[in-house]
């Protein structure tokens, strides 16, 4: 049988506001996006993965869909996704499509059309409608608390509450609904028969909730990634996987081996792996990397646990070290010179493991997080915390193309970007990196082309070589990835250096470097 195309793929996240603006109106679109096709294909990338582009609006940039089956005006039109879609075939990049069903935009017409009709009725049977707890229903039905802050409830005029997890923008749907199953198998083979390759699945652990809506135990820590044991009767129920079962069979109706990856954050390693068994998805986001802390014990253990826990399934694993939901690598591994060397050190490590690996758009070039100021930030979050929680907005900030300002080739006409680019980034840009053989967007460019040439010919078992304290020497075949987390200089392993984060000296490995190396027979 031969090997689908995403078993070990590297795909690149475009949030897509924050790509390319082709209209001049200070936000990212399709048009955009397919502009740069020719940059994608070069620095290397197998498939490019975009943020929900469908009508909305806009609460949750996006993740609050009114109509999954339309392009929203301000990214584009069909026409343009179709026009995206040929041109990156044509250049050999597969386009994955972000999906969001767990929850819909409150100006769905399904929503609209359940807040007209009385409380039992099937409009409202689409989504989570409840009445309140106490004498005259003014408490939520339960204690469950919203991702971005504040309960999970709203009420509505006639008193009834309804449930969203995230933004009172994104009503969760009810997947206990056969309607709602229905029409969403209608989305996906809409874009299934536009030649999308495949989808993301936004929040694909929650579609499902705990039956008779039970509270949870509590304790929750927006701080603590992933959900777990204190949220456990909002995510993660049995017949979520179900829905999977389904999809699994429209996928396979379609030709090319469309993939599908499920966003689950799930502290688990083995419910995670539930996700991806023969039957279901294929992939699953797997959070273990990016949660590690730069420590050669947290990154092995991470490695270890994941491949073991994919194993139990027989699924390849996936891997990723920042998304457009957190801070990015350079920033979380100490910021400044520090955090880009440690970040160059890390994509190394990431590009040698076997499996699938996912990287988002503007790591390619070391950016850190942006520090936006408070006025500026537009991240649901930010309000819905109470202003207690900055929100995401410092790794979305538009890309820096070229130029010596902002908004550095991001708009066509130097209109201002949705999120303020900084002063500094002139060295950052994508013209200024594609001309230094020492920049991270070279260090890129090679590693991923050193990965279609030579990694992939490597078996996927990996194995961990002795090595100095705070190192790690990775062995994969012929293959060796060597990591120093030290404050010292280590030895380099025998062999020959394919490439290294920082060049080594005197077959020493320099401190937060990372190199790949063929092993000497
Ligand atoms: C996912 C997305 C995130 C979004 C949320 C609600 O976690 O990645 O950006 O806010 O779902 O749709």
């Amino acid at each position: 049988m031969s090997r689908p195309w995403w078993r070990d793929a590297v795909c690149y996240e475009i949030y897509v506001r924050s790509f390319a603006d082709s209209t001049g109106d200070g936000v990212g679109d399709l048009a955009g996006v397919r502009g740069r096709l020719p940059y994608l294909r070069d620095l290397g990338v197998d498939a490019i993965w975009l943020t929900p582009f469908y009508r909305s609006p806009m609460a949750d940039h996006g993740y609050d869909v009114a109509d999954p089956r339309d392009v929203d005006p301000l990214f584009g039109d069909l026409g343009d996704i179709g026009a995206l879609l040929a041109d990156a075939h044509a250049l050999g990049v597969r386009v994955i499509v972000d999906v969001v069903p767990n929850h819909s935009s409150d100006q769905h017409p399904w929503f609209r059309s359940a807040l007209a009709a009385p409380p039992q009725s099937p409009e409202r049977d689409r989504y989570i409608f409840r009445d309140g707890r106490g004498p005259s229903g003014a408490e939520p039905p339960n204690n469950w608390d919203s991702v971005f802050g504040g309960p999970a409830w709203t009420r509505v005029r006639d008193g009834q509450w309804y449930l969203h997890m995230f933004t009172p923008e994104q009503p969760d749907l009810n997947w206990r609904n056969p309607e709602v199953r229905a029409d969403y198998e209608h989305t996906l083979r809409f874009w299934l028969d536009r030649g999308v390759d495949g989808f993301r699945i936004d929040v694909a652990h929650g579609l499902v909730k705990h039956p008779q809506l039970e509270d949870n135990p509590g304790g929750f820590d927006p701080e603590r990634m992933g959900h777990g044991e204190h949220d456990r009767n909002s995510w993660d129920q049995p017949e979520v996987h179900d829905i999977y079962r389904d999809w699994r069979r429209v996928l396979a109706s379609y030709p090319g081996d469309p993939v599908t990856v499920g966003e689950i954050w799930l502290r688990d390693d083995e419910a995670t792996a539930r996700y991806v068994r023969e039957d279901e998805l294929d992939l699953a986001f797997n959070f273990r990397l990016l949660l590690a802390g730069w420590d050669a014990g947290q990154l092995r253990r991470a490695i270890d646990e994941s491949v073991a826990a994919m194993a139990e399934v027989g699924a390849p694993t996936t891997w990723v070290l920042s998304n457009h939901d957190v801070a990015r690598q350079v920033t979380r591994y100490g910021g400044g010179e520090v955090g880009v060397r440690r970040a160059r050190a890390a994509v190394l490590l990431m590009l040698a493991l076997p499996g699938a690996a996912f990287l988002y758009a503007g790591e390619e070039l070391g950016l850190a997080d942006v520090d936006v100021p408070p006025e500026a930030r537009r991240d649901p979050i930010w309000a819905r915390s109470g202003h207690t929680r900055v929100g995401r907005d410092g790794a979305r900030v538009p890309l820096p193309w070229s130029g010596d300002a902002p908004p550095y080739g991001f708009s066509p006409n130097g209109a201002r970007p949705w999120l303020p680019m900084p002063a500094d980034w002139a060295p950052v840009t994508v013209a200024a990196q594609e001309r230094d053989p020492g920049s991270t967007l070279t260090l890129y460019r090679r590693a991923l082309a050193l990965r279609r040439s030579q990694l992939r010919l490597q078996p996927p078992e990996l194995g961990w070589l002795p090595a100095a304290a705070d190192c790690l020497v990775l062995q994969r075949g012929d293959l060796l990835c060597a990591v120093n987390l030290g404050r010292a200089p280590a030895p380099l392993p025998p062999g020959r250096v394919l490439l290294a984060s920082e060049p080594p000296s005197d077959d020493q490995l320099p401190t937060d470097t990372a190199a790949w190396l063929l092993a000497s027979r």
